[in-house]
């Protein structure tokens, strides 16, 4: 079986200052006021080479770029942890409708009813969905949401008089964002380890659980994949120490309209709603971590939150009578900035707005049934995909997984020498995103591979047929793994050199 991409042309593209020549650029463009007629001198520059393209060398030269990259829209993309669905156009035709695009962050709250109800709607279909008293959509991704979360415990255990709780219990199966969030906000990590079924185990937790417990956070399916079936008894011991238990919910996808993480007994919770609800990652900017909590921590969230009150006057009965499902067009929307418990805001303005409206057109395009129907089938793709990789790659946890699972080439590297970074580069040779590798950190030789609801059956027999093949050859010829990607636009890079010294900046000749 051929999946094989059509070869990139490996010379080096030209940079779009090399192409066009003097006069070339705004042919349809017409000039306006020169840049001196209402800009301060001191603010312009007239030392930069600006380049002079007509718009189709514009075009064509980002057309190229974009197809020297991979995205979902081109091909499968297993990256466990990171859910990447595809993202159905009609959440972006809605965020980029006129009347929320162009919206300035400064509209009165009156001029802002439609925007306002939006959130409005997204914060309690989150609160319904998850089981939470309240969600606010302030922070701009998972990690902000965690260091959100943590501010509110500092602060919550501040006004009990329990400063002394000092301490954030971790699996060593959570994502480095969880012990990064937590040492950032002063708070001393406590890793524990998993037990031999990939999970947390009741007595390990009690082991390390006291008076100094502040939270324990924990990631539920877990990020090997596994549901932590023992929740209610860890939640009750954490509970029963006086501390407070955190959701990660970047695994969100796995559980949606199944179970709740508040009836888990989580206290606390953030979604990656540019995962679970299928906004691009980074989404062109930041991305998008509402926070939920429970009753006993809604005064603590960030600022503003968005309220709604009856209009007056209210419906009359008549009116009730004729429309019992109007919208909700008697509310009266506001942003709520004075909470004096509130740890304040995490950003600037309300939240990223395009993601909320994102995330509502999904929520509402697929309704209560169809959000639980995508958990179900995000499950059944990954255990499909899991159980034909057992033939060919170890799986340390063979179980009935959730929406992801790892696999081992621990094995296939004795016999072989081919790591799990080699398989994860030679998949890059056939049109196929790479899995996560190396994470979790308690695999060897780790694959974490996240299918998704969005493929077909036929792509991922697909995927699985191109792993097989690339492993039978790694037995055979190891060097020809151990040298791919070679169809890309840029083979194997130096990692560490390409991340401590980044080459991003153009500097005219
Ligand atoms: C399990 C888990 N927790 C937290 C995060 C952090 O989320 P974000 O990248 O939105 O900050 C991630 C991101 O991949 C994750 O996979």
């Amino acid at each position: 079986m051929s999946t094989q991409t059509s070869s990139f042309d490996r010379t080096e593209s030209p940079l779009i200052f090399d192409l066009g020549a003097p006069g070339r650029a705004n042919r349809y463009v017409e000039q306006g006021p020169p840049l001196e007629s209402f800009l301060p001198k001191n603010v312009l520059r007239d030392d930069l080479p600006l380049p002079d393209n007509s718009e189709l060398d514009v075009v064509r030269h980002f057309t190229k770029l974009s197809q020297r990259t991979f995205g979902i829209d081109l091909g499968f993309y297993p990256l466990g942890s990171c859910t990447m669905k595809y993202n159905p156009r009609v959440n972006d035709a809605m965020a980029t409708k006129r009347e929320f695009a162009q919206l300035h962050p400064y509209t009165p709250d009156e001029l802002a009813q439609g925007a306002l109800q939006v959130m409005y709607e997204l914060e309690r279909s989150l609160a319904s969905l998850f089981g939470m008293a309240a969600f606010s959509l302030n922070p701009s991704a998972g990690a902000h949401a965690e260091l959100a979360a943590l501010l509110i415990a500092k602060k919550y255990f501040k006004d009990r008089g329990e400063s002394k709780r000092d301490k954030v219990i971790v699996p060593d199966t959570a994502h480095g964002t969880n012990p990064a969030s937590a040492a950032m906000c002063g708070f001393k990590v406590i890793s524990l380890p998993s037990d031999e079924r990939g999970r947390v185990s009741v007595e390990e937790i009690k082991k390390v659980l006291g008076p100094d417990t502040a939270v324990c956070m924990m990631t539920n399916p877990n990020t090997l994949g596994l549901f932590e079936d023992h929740i209610h008894e860890i939640a009750k011991a954490v509970h029963d120490a006086g501390g407070l238990m955190y959701y990660d919910g970047a695994n969100a996808n796995a559980i949606m309209g199944n179970v709740r993480p508040g009836d888990m007994g989580f206290d606390l919770m953030h979604l990656n709603t540019h995962k679970t609800f299928t906004i691009p990652h980074g989404g062109g900017g930041a991305g998008h971590g509402p926070l939920g909590v429970a009753a006993h921590l809604v005064d603590y969230l960030p600022t503003p939150v968005v309220r709604a009150e009856p209009c007056h006057p209210v419906r009359s009965e008549a009116e009730s009578k004729d429309r019992p499902h109007a919208p909700s067009d008697r509310l009266q929307f506001s942003l709520d900035f004075d909470r004096p418990k509130s740890i304040g805001p995490m950003r600037s303005f309300w939240s990223n707005f395009a993601h909320a409206v994102r995330a509502l057109a999904y929520i509402y395009a697929n309704g209560a049934d169809g959000l639980k129907k995508v958990s179900q089938l995000a499950v059944l793709n990954a255990n499909y995909v899991r159980v034909k990789v057992a033939d060919f790659l170890e799986t340390p946890y063979p179980e009935i997984c959730r929406h992801e699972f790892v696999a081992s080439a621990q094995d296939l590297k004795k016999e072989t020498g081919v790591k799990a970074l080699d398989l994860a580069k030679a998949l890059l040779d056939h049109g196929m995103m790479a899995p996560t590798m190396y994470f979790p950190l308690i695999v060897p030789e780790c694959l974490m591979i996240e299918p998704t609801e969005t493929e077909s059956k036929e792509t991922l027999d697909q995927f699985i047929a191109v792993l097989r093949d690339i492993v039978e050859e790694a037995k055979r010829n190891p060097d020809a793994i151990m040298a791919a990607p070679v169809t890309t636009v840029v083979g194997r890079v130096d990692e560490t050199r390409a991340a401590r010294q980044p080459d991003l900046k153009w500097t005219p000749a």
